[in-house]
């Protein structure tokens, strides 16, 4: 065997950590021979088992095969679940029992073979098993290594919480394998990474140093494994083993030294909980989606921050910090993705946080210690340190609060962060200079991070950092580099500047370890340009190679040198290649002319600010003369030569950043000189001291190298006139916010010829920031708007009408477009306009991080935090993706697939704004869509239309739905708008059958016409909607024979509903998910096994009577041509749209979308992940509610395919077909771990072989149910014998129906099958209902519920209970223990009130009952109220609202009649919003006393049927409460009853009809309608009846009605 190298740390006085590669060897022999024992017994979980047991146990054993030993010792392993449910007081029994049965004593040795999981359960049953036993730590994951297997704590987690009973206990030996961390993964190495960060954040600077420099090949030493014995000995170990057991080994000595200090953890033990504070109340709310790492990370950065805040901690270091763990793939903010898409991260509030950070052990008290770094490798104290709540808290909030008033610090001096353009400029020019070069104010940033890490790649440079980070110390190779070694890439992310200026940097190459050097980057790198810059090298004699797309990285380039001479570039594009060329250019081998071409060159300021920097750095460089004109040439001469370092190079600071501290001292009268920006500044904008802020009054003194600006008093600006900001177009933002309280009259010369006023300032020049983070132009009006300062927008600019600071709005809420500049620039008002509140501070992170620091602790203006109030509507659990519940819905689809109509149909369900963008374009350009395709031709009016989409979604970003014409597509730049708006917004692509599409439009002429055949059209623009948009709605008019509509005669109502539901669920506003998931609610759903689900869509109702949710079994759908077809299938992802879509029609249930394989007991083949996958996003696009995933799918795909869900749910599932599965034993805690982590709804399926099979299911369910935040859980038994398990599941448990073909697993049951059952064994109990009311004999509603109730299979029953009034009748009734609910009718809708304990809001407004539901209010069920609710109103809502036209809505509607019906029928009107409401009754005092019995709705009486009051608009819908022998058409009828004339019913109308009355059917109200009243539609008292009805059922049993059953019923009895 090979020699085995360890390296050795000591803790605790015992040099018990030993650290290598490859150590199972050593291990059995270091533990056999030093730990003499009767027995080992190795405890692992069953991956690591997977990987690694198999040579442990043979290591061990013939090891103790060949030892002298007598009796030889035993050598026994058990293997656990893995995951943290594993670590419980039930875990460590299962281990004690093990111990037991194999009569383990107490010189047992244990070994932990694992992660922290396993090292922290194993060492606790080693702490206690017969008093305590010896036993070593092996752990396999990073974080175990580095943390949790140093120190000695062992724990187990309890309901309660993690890690609550647990004891200090030592091991013998940790031994470190590092090659175990080649099977880990990658998410996992990433997480233990989290700690050793940590580590050497706190403790040393020089580790700090090599992690972030050398991650990718830290990487590297666990990406691929490496054959054994490699690493072993010092000979076979290779550089990244070197490396990362250095790094490893680095981390544990410093634990190792601090838990030597202080075992018991009283004060420097503390340290190592940096990140942990808020790292743990993160993880409390997050886990298990998110891991402990993962937390820490982010925990880091905000505890940096508010070390930051505290002004203890640079803003350099948390940059460093904030990159470095970047680069190990670890979330650095609450706003990472993988964090946002978490359904509870909607959780994290600042209160919540601060309230669990309470119950931290090392807080004092109630005051909370957070470990504060002072640099990195070093904290602030030597334990925790106490922080303020209000620290804390300003650092978690999204929003902040400038507190207004004089700065503290006044005069105030200070710089701002350096320009990133100089910065990545000077660590070129230093890197090729000769000397030492110490760069003062370097920009910390991702661009200047990859920059230095390339040119160390090149070996082109040295860097070292001096004072905390603040200088970094340039070693220039004097042009030196070398190409890295074959297989390595300079990987430069998505850092521009740096891709350009270093691919000519990358041509001075000249001796190389391979051939050439690769530069590559992100994927949105590889889509920039880097075209013209090649071309330009290439033809000057460079080998330059594209490796991939033309014209984009990533490049490969030869060492050969820059050849030099003339050198021809196209700089129209980008003046950073000329930079780039410019830069070199003296390291060539001939002398460079470099001539500019392509005619109008970009940003020449840029090429002044490089040519500048490089004479600083000795370089000259001549621009040539036309001799005949004297103006400059774009032509460059540079000659040749070395870069001379000056020894301090200071870089500028940014001026755009200065602006905003100059401002803040001539707004407040205070003084401020920014350092590092002069006269010579190389920037714009360091020209807006002298030419906005000294014309507005200051004093402005500006040297070479500094600005001092001082105000003139509080409130006397000047303002500023006209002015062309050209130059500094980024200051407008800073000159605007000035010009809003500046009212003094502007200098002469500047004054506007045409204002009346002093107080206007005209900005211009700066149409180009409509084009940057946001339009910031309308940003700035619409915000300056919130603090009732008046603009005026102008082509290329604005005009600003400034007001004294007093007029001002205060409060204000400023929104920032995410948009740093926007946020600064307020914030300068905010100085002077109290309580003004920045909405995302952390927009700023931009270009200014720690702007609000630098506010409180250079400027001296105090900083609050502000939490948001979010009101955003209620989220399903599962939250909704990425994207603002808010944002506005953009439609896109053919010409005529019905975008208009149903945009406007979605805007009203969510009460959101219509958008045409055909109109929208023609009433801005003043010219309809088809005259200006005559006029200008179809490409101009492609690019007016995307102009206007851009337009579209800037001005409206939230609560519109906007449809967009049909050909929006076919532009690439409107394509780019759609996929960006899918990150944020909505963008739904309308389908349409294309055959119904050509019939519609061979009606319609309004647009242009296409010039060539639809169907071309849309073969071409299909694929580009599907890439736009993140969700579809298919317009569904029936399948190709009609044979929906023929069953379907409601088909416009169905399609109201249906778009009312898509909407509402995938904007989040109110999610289609089922209301009986809730916990001890039982939840059912139905599954559809047809090959076709068309034949059985006419039965939906009956079959899905009861149930709560409709599963479509995709994997058993076959389209009919493949019918004859075995074996396993795959169904057409658009055969499954229309499927889905006929589904939709007829259901608004939601739907379950399952694909279940072969091998978990469906059709679907086992191995096509893609395809499985494909039609998984059919279901997200189309806005399924529950989706059931396979947990056996990779994981990654699972997670990513849960990023995108918006407001639905996953179903993570496993099936155990083999009946292997047994729910005390370790898989199924496996599968629900996983399934755990990734769903919001758990399904595991296992299979009785006996009785005991169930119960042991019951047991596992309760187990884990009892659980902290548990989910809901499916757990079902297969199979006759676990038929009872399908009982008594509670979750969506899967139902058959005897009208299905086939039952889709064996041993499923009906809903009434199982309702019956139920009731049988004791868990629904029979419950009877009542009628109250006299003279009710006749009554239908005994025939309504009881049909109900018998389709149900519920054990209820519904009597009539004639009494002659409210009495001890019904006293007795109500208390008995059977009662379930009743009806009440006139006269006792008002009587009964007394008798109940609550009312809902709606019977307490209209002041009757109808309906009385008993509710349980504890668990145990004993206690009982009753509850009283009036579902009049919503029988009268439902009657108008499925009857009223799609398009319309209730402009005014009359109610005749002033008794309790009528007060319900106000109370539904108002509710469906309508604008007028009449009331007309004989006695008119009546009807005024109807009217002021709600004041809140506005109600005029009507004295005269057909007269209205006020010439108010006539009714579009009428609801009559009257007896109908009270009314009469007859004209001289008129003493009897009340006269109906004609002219009720407007012709004009399609209005609604309701006589409330019950009989007869024909009432004159409605007969009258028939013969007048073309257009309108009728509805009868029996209809309100059953509406009425339905929702009460609907109450008592938490059961939908069935609606169509109930309905013949009841209409036969009414007919009889
Ligand atoms: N005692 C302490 O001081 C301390 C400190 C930090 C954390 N902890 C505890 O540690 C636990 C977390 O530890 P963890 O992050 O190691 O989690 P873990 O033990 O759950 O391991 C993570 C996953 O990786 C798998 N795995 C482990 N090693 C593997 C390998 N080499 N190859 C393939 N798969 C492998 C495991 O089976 C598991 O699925 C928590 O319970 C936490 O409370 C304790």
């Amino acid at each position: 065997m090979s020699s085995t190298d360890v390296l050795k740390v000591s803790i605790l006085g015992k040099e018990s950590i030993h650290c290598g590669f490859h150590l199972i060897p050593y291990i059995a022999r270091t533990v056999l021979n030093t730990l003499p024992s009767s027995t080992y017994v190795l405890v692992t979980d069953t991956n690591v088992a997977n990987f690694h047991l198999a040579s442990f146990e043979s290591e061990f054993k013939a090891a103790i095969l060949s030892s002298t030993t007598d009796p030889k010792p035993r050598f026994l392993s058990y293997v656990i679940p893995p995951g943290e449910t594993s670590k419980s007081r039930e875990g460590k029994a299962d281990i004690e029992d093990f111990l037991l049965l194999n009569r383990c004593t107490r010189d047992t040795v244990l070994l932990a073979l694992g992660g922290g999981v396993i090292g922290d359960l194993a060492g606790f049953v080693a702490a206690t098993f017969m008093r305590g036993i010896r036993f070593c730590q092996v752990p396999t994951t990073l974080l175990a290594m580095v943390d949790s297997s140093v120190g000695g704590k062992t724990a187990i987690d309890t309901p309660h919480g993690k890690n609550l009973i647990g004891a200090f206990w030592q091991p013998e030996y940790i031994f470190i394998d590092a090659a175990f961390l080649e099977t880990l993964p990658v998410r996992e190495f990433s997480n233990g990474m989290a700690e050793v960060v940590k580590t050497a954040a706190i403790w040393s600077a020089a580790d700090f140093a090599l992690l972030e420099s050398r991650a990718s090949e830290i990487f590297s030493a666990i990406q691929s494994p490496s054959p054994c014995p490699t690493g072993r000995s010092l000979s076979t170990r290779t550089s990244s083993q070197t490396l990362l057991l250095s790094i490893i080994y680095g981390s544990i000595s410093v634990k190792a030294h601090i838990v030597t200090i202080d075992e018991r953890e009283t004060g420097l033990r503390n340290l190592v909980n940096f990140g942990h504070s808020i790292g743990h109340a993160i993880e409390a709310v997050l886990t298990p989606s998110i891991l402990h790492g993962e937390c820490v990370s982010v925990g880091m950065i905000l505890e940096a921050e508010v070390a930051r805040s505290l002004g203890v901690f640079g803003q350099v270091g948390v940059g460093r910090l904030t990159r470095c763990l970047k680069a190990y793939n670890l979330p650095v903010s609450l706003e990472d993705p993988r964090i946002k898409c978490v359904p509870a991260a909607k959780l994290l509030g600042v209160e919540k946080l601060l309230d669990i950070m309470r119950i931290d052990k090392k807080n004092s008290g109630t005051a909370k210690k957070i470990v504060i770094l002072a640099s990195i490798g070093a904290t602030y104290e030597q334990k925790a340190t106490v922080v303020a709540d209000s620290v804390i808290a300003k650092v978690l909030s999204e929003a902040a609060k400038v507190t207004s008033g004089i700065p503290s610090k006044n005069p105030v001096h200070m710089a701002t962060p350096g320009s990133k353009s100089i910065s990545n400029r000077a660590l070129v020019l230093a890197a090729l200079g000769t000397g030492t070069c110490r760069l003062k104010n370097l920009l910390h940033s991702d661009d200047t991070q990859v920059m230095m890490n390339a040119l160390l790649e090149l070996k082109g440079a040295s860097f070292a950092w001096e004072d905390g980070g603040e200088t970094l110390v340039v070693e220039g190779g004097k042009g030196s580099l070398s190409a890295p070694h074959k297989g390595k890439e300079i990987y430069l992310g998505n850092a521009g500047t740096a891709a350009r200026f270093l691919t000519t940097v990358c041509t001075l190459v000249q001796c190389a370890e391979s051939s050439s050097t690769v530069i590559t980057g992100n994927a949105r790198m590889k889509q920039r340009p880097i075209g013209p810059l090649v071309d330009a090298l290439r033809s000057n004699g460079s080998h330059i190679e594209y490796l991939d797309s033309q014209g984009c990285l990533p490049l490969s380039i030869a060492p050969q040198g820059l050849k030099g001479g003339r050198i021809q570039l196209a700089a129209s594009v980008s003046s950073q290649y000329v930079s780039s060329i410019l830069l070199c250019a003296p390291y060539a081998s001939e002398t460079v002319t470099l001539e500019l071409t392509g005619g109008q060159v970009i940003s020449q300021p840029y090429i002044d600010m490089t040519i500048a920097m490089m004479r600083t750095f000795g370089i000259n460089v001549a621009r040539q003369i036309d001799s005949a004109t004297g103006k400059p040439l774009d032509v460059y001469r540079i000659p040749k030569g070395t870069y001379t370092n000056p020894a301090e190079y200071n870089i500028e600071s940014d001026a755009s950043s200065a602006t905003y501290p100059l401002a803040i001292a001539a707004i407040t009268g205070t003084s401020c000189t920014i350092a590092n920006i002069g006269s010579t500044s190389l920037q714009g904008d360091a020209r807006f001291a002298k030419e906005v802020l000294e014309p507005m009054g200051c004093d402005v003194i500006q040297t070479e190298t500094e600005t001092t600006v001082r105000g003139p008093p509080v409130g006397q600006l000047k303002s500023i006139g006209l002015i062309d900001m050209e130059p500094m177009t980024d200051a407008f933002l800073t000159a605007s916010v000035l010009a809003a309280v500046a009212v003094g009259a502007p200098l002469q010369g500047r004054k506007l010829k045409d204002a009346e006023c002093h107080n206007v300032t005209r900005i211009l020049g700066i149409s180009n920031q409509r084009v940057k983070e946001c339009n910031r132009i309308k940003a700035m009006i619409d915000e300056l708007a919130k603090f009732g300062v008046e603009t005026k927008e102008l082509p290329d600019g604005l005009e600003i009408y400034g007001k004294p600071i007093k007029d001002l709005r205060q409060g204000a809420s400023v929104h920032c477009y995410d948009d740093h500049r926007v946020a600064m620039a307020f914030s300068v008002l905010g100085t002077v306009i109290s309580d003004t509140i920045i909405e995302e501070k952390r927009c700023v992170e931009k270009t200014w991080p720690n702007w609000w620091d630098d506010l409180e602790n250079k400027i001296g203006l105090k900083v609050e935090g502000v939490e948001l109030t979010n009101e955003g509507p209620l989220a399903s659990a599962s939250g909704a993706g990425t994207q603002d519940t808010t944002a506005s819905v953009v439609l896109i689809g053919m010409r005529g697939s019905g975008k208009s109509f149903i945009g406007k149909l979605a805007a009203s369900a969510l009460n959101w704004s219509f958008i045409d963008a055909d109109h929208y374009f023609e009433e801005k350009l003043q010219i309809g869509v088809r005259e200006f395709v005559r006029q200008h031709g179809w490409s101009a009016f492609r690019v007016a239309e995307s102009e206007i989409l851009e337009e579209l979604l800037v001005a409206n970003p939230t609560k519109h739905v906007i449809s967009l014409g049909g050909g929006i597509v076919e532009t690439a730049s409107a394509r780019d708008l759609l996929k960006k708006w899918t990150k944020k917004g909505y963008v739904v692509h309308i389908a349409r059958e294309i055959d119904e599409v050509v019939k519609y439009l061979g009606e319609e002429t309004a647009r242009p016409a296409y010039g060539e055949p639809i169907i071309d059209v849309f073969r071409r623009r299909e694929p580009w909607f599907l890439e736009c948009c993140n969700f579809e709605f298919v317009n569904y008019t029936g399948d190709s024979n009609g044979a929906v509509d023929q069953y379907v005669p409601e088909s416009k109502t169905r399609t109201k509903n249906e778009v009312t539901r898509f909407f509402q669920h995938i904007t989040g506003q109110k999610p289609n998910l089922a209301p009986n998931l809730a916990p001890e609610i039982r939840s059912y759903f139905l599954s559809l096994t047809y090959p076709d689900i068309t034949p059985a869509l006419p039965h939906i109702e009956e079959l899905t009577v009861g149930v709560d949710a409709v599963e479509l079994r995709v994997d058993l759908l076959r389209s009919p041509k493949d019918l004859a077809s075995f074996g396993p299938y795959i169904p057409p992802a658009s055969y499954v749209t229309n499927q889905l879509a006929a589904l939709r029609h007829v259901t608004t249930l939601p739907i379950v979308y399952t694909v279940r394989t072969v091998s978990q007991g469906g059709a679907f083949p086992d191995h096509a992940e893609q395809e499985a996958f494909d039609l998984l996003n059919v279901a997200l696009r189309m806005g399924v509610e529950y989706i059931d995933v396979e947990i056996s799918w990779p994981e990654k795909r699972i997670r990513d395919l849960s990023s995108r869900k918006g407001a639905s749910q996953v179903v993570a599932s496993w099936h155990d077909w083999s009946g292997k599965m047994k729910w005390n034993g370790a898989q199924v805690k496996e599968k629900y771990n996983v399934a755990n982590r990734l769903g919001d709804i758990i399904k595991i399926i296992g299979k009785a072989e006996s009785l005991a099979d169930n119960f042991a299911l019951f047991e596992f369910v309760s187990r884990a149910s009892s659980t902290h935040q548990a989910k809901p859980i499916i757990a079902i038994n297969m199979g006759g014998e676990g038929q009872m398990t399908r009982i008594l599941n509670t979750t969506f448990t899967p139902v058959s129906h005897p009208l299905l073909p086939t039952k889709s697993a064996p041993g499923q049951l009906s809903f009434v099958e199982i309702q019956t059952a139920l009731n049988l064994l004791g868990q629904l109990p029979t419950r009877r209902f009542f009628l109250f009311g006299n003279a009710i004999s006749q009554s239908p509603s005994p025939t309504l519920h009881n049909t109900a109730f018998e389709a149900l299979g519920l054990p209820y029953v519904y009597d009539l209970l004639q009494i002659p009034e409210v009495g001890e009748e019904i006293r007795a009734t109500i208390v008995s223990p059977t009662f379930g609910g009743a009806s009440v009718t006139i006269p006792f809708k008002i009587d009964v009130l007394p008798l109940l304990d609550k009312l809902s809001p709606a019977a307490e407004a209209i002041g009757a009952v109808n309906t009385i539901i008993p509710q349980v209010t504890d668990a145990s069920g004993s206690q009982r109220i009753l509850y009283g609710d009036n579902t009049d109103w919503l029988g009268i809502r439902e009657c108008i609202r499925s009857r009223m036209p799609s398009h319309a809505s209730v402009t005014a509607a009359l109610v005749i009649g002033a008794g309790g019906t009528a007060r319900a029928a106000l109370y539904a009107l108002h509710a469906l919003g309508a604008q007028h409401i009449y009331i007309f009754n004989r006695t008119r005092s009546k009807a005024q006393e109807l009217a002021n019995a709600f004041p809140d709705i506005c109600v005029s009486l009507v004295d005269e049927l057909g007269k209205w009051p006020n010439a108010g608009p006539s009714p579009n819908v009428i609801v009559s409460t009257l007896p109908p022998a009270a009314t009469t058409t007859d004209s001289n009828d008129t003493h009897n009853a009340i006269y109906l004339p004609a002219t009720l019913f407007d012709p004009d109308h399609e209005g609604v009809v309701l006589d409330a009355a019950y009989k007869p059917a024909e009432t004159p109200l409605l007969t009258l309608a028939t013969k007048v009243g073309k257009s309108w539609t009728r509805a009868q008292g029996v209809d309100l009846l059953l509406e009425q009805g339905y929702n009460q059922f609907e109450l008592w049993t938490g059961r939908k009605c069935p609606r169509g059953i109930v309905a013949k019923r009841v209409r036969e009895f009414y007919a009889a």
